[in-house]
């Protein structure tokens, strides 16, 4: 009776862990196609060419459509105690829920503001919003993410 809970208790340890490092990868994958987009933008925003504005543009929905992807499915891929394993997730994403949220909303008005200027022929203005957004990935790294 007792070896059957144990072994019962050890098939559901290990699909729970399992099931985390799905999550995990899949988090992670998520996070590489922010990079990708925030590198494409940046390649733009540096050239300071105007003519590149359609482009632009389109890589920031891009971002935003990535984004809004990961965050919608906050709860399914990070799952409590998911901060173990292959990850550079820090439990402060657990303990400070709130401090989490609010950096994933300051993320959201940075690419808001991103999007109205890259709307703009001004890539001054583009270099400005820009940065804003990188500030809001830094931000969050900095509490949240491990070196
Ligand atoms: C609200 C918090 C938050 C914001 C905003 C955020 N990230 Fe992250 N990011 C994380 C966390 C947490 C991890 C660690 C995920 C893991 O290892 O499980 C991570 C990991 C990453 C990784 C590593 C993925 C891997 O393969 O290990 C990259 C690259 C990354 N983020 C890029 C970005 C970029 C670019 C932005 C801004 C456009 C951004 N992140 C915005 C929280 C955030």
């Amino acid at each position: 009776m007792n070896k059957r809970l144990v072994v019962t208790g050890i098939a559901l340890f290990s699909a729970i862990a399992v099931a985390s490092m799905d999550v995990i990868k899949e988090r992670k994958h998520g996070f590489e196609s922010f990079k990708e987009e925030l590198g494409a933008i940046k390649k733009i925003v540096q050239t300071g060419d105007a003519s590149m504005q359609a482009d632009l543009s389109r890589h920031v929905n891009n971002l935003q459509t990535v984004a809004d992807k990961q965050w919608q499915r906050f709860d399914e891929l990070f799952p409590a105690g998911s901060h173990s394993g292959d990850t550079d997730a820090l439990p402060s994403i657990w303990e400070k829920p709130d401090d989490f949220k609010a950096a994933i909303t300051k993320q959201s008005e940075a690419l808001a503001l991103l999007k109205t200027a890259a709307q703009s022929n001004n890539p001054g203005e583009w270099k400005v919003a820009f940065g804003k957004v990188g500030n809001s990935c830094k931000g969050c790294h900095d509490s949240f993410k491990k070196d």
